[in-house]
């Protein structure tokens, strides 16, 4: 189908549907423009929350790209699809049950052996991180280092959506820095302060708190120093 372009719009194919957009707009915007069921794939609208994960094809592209909606600028003849929900490998657990936790990582997540360096899940993290490197280390027992490198992972599910051992780096990068952070000795003061809300929670107070009505409890919040 052809279009004829009005001055300062690109045209770009959402879907399988061929729509002319303004230029200058991110490809959310440009879904807003077409009407599109906002209600799925959008969140922060900063790049932060990773609701918006997109596959696309610039013009002519032997390969295609991974983005974030909210962050790329549509592109005169590229074709788009937003990445739905992906179903990404999430073990269960109660990590402050576990003993130990870091070394029952591969109990959790044993197909981080697996991993081949394909290199397809750095390919694919719109927040440059070394994905597959990362899991290298995870399988390496590198663990500081994983979790400092994930640091600016934001959950946009590519890496897994492209793995094709069904590893979910992520999530395996999440669990490292839970049981890190349940080894690591807390600092002194915030253990005073768990033990002050705990006793908080435990007092006499905070039993009135929870058997007031909504008028009281506005009222009680009103009148707190
Ligand atoms: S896509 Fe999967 S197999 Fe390939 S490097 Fe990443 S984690 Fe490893
Ligand atoms: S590591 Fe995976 S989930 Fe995190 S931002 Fe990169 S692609 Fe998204
Ligand atoms: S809407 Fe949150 S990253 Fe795009």
């Amino acid at each position: 189908m052809s279009i004829n372009k009005l001055k300062g719009s690109v045209t770009i194919k959402i879907e399988g549907r061929m729509i002319e957009v303004p230029e200058n707009m991110t490809v959310t915007e440009a879904l807003w423009n077409t009407g599109y069921d906002i209600t799925r794939g959008i969140g922060c609208l900063s790049g932060l929350c990773g609701a918006c994960s997109m596959v696309y094809r610039p013009k002519g592209a032997k390969r295609a790209k991974f983005g974030l909606g909210c962050q790329t600028v549509v592109q005169d003849g590229m074709d788009v699809i937003m990445v739905p929900f992906y179903p990404s490998k999430t073990a269960h657990y109660n990590i402050s049950e576990l003993d130990h936790p870091i070394e029952k990582l591969r109990d959790m997540y044993p197909e981080i052996d697996k991993c081949t360096q394909c290199g397809r899940c750095t390919y694919a993290c719109p927040e440059w991180i070394h994905v597959s490197d990362a899991v290298k280390k995870s399988e390496d027992g590198k663990y500081e280092e994983v979790s400092r490198m994930m640091k600016p992972c934001i959950m946009c599910d590519l890496c897994a959506a492209v793995c094709h051992e069904d590893i979910s780096p992520h999530f395996v990068a999440l669990y490292i820095q839970r049981a890190l952070a349940k080894e690591k000795l807390m600092p002194k003061r915030l253990i005073e302060r768990f033990l002050n809300i705990e006793a908080f929670f435990n007092e006499h107070e905070w039993q009135k708190i929870i058997s007031m009505s909504d008028k009281e409890l506005i009222k009680y919040c009103q009148n707190y120093e």
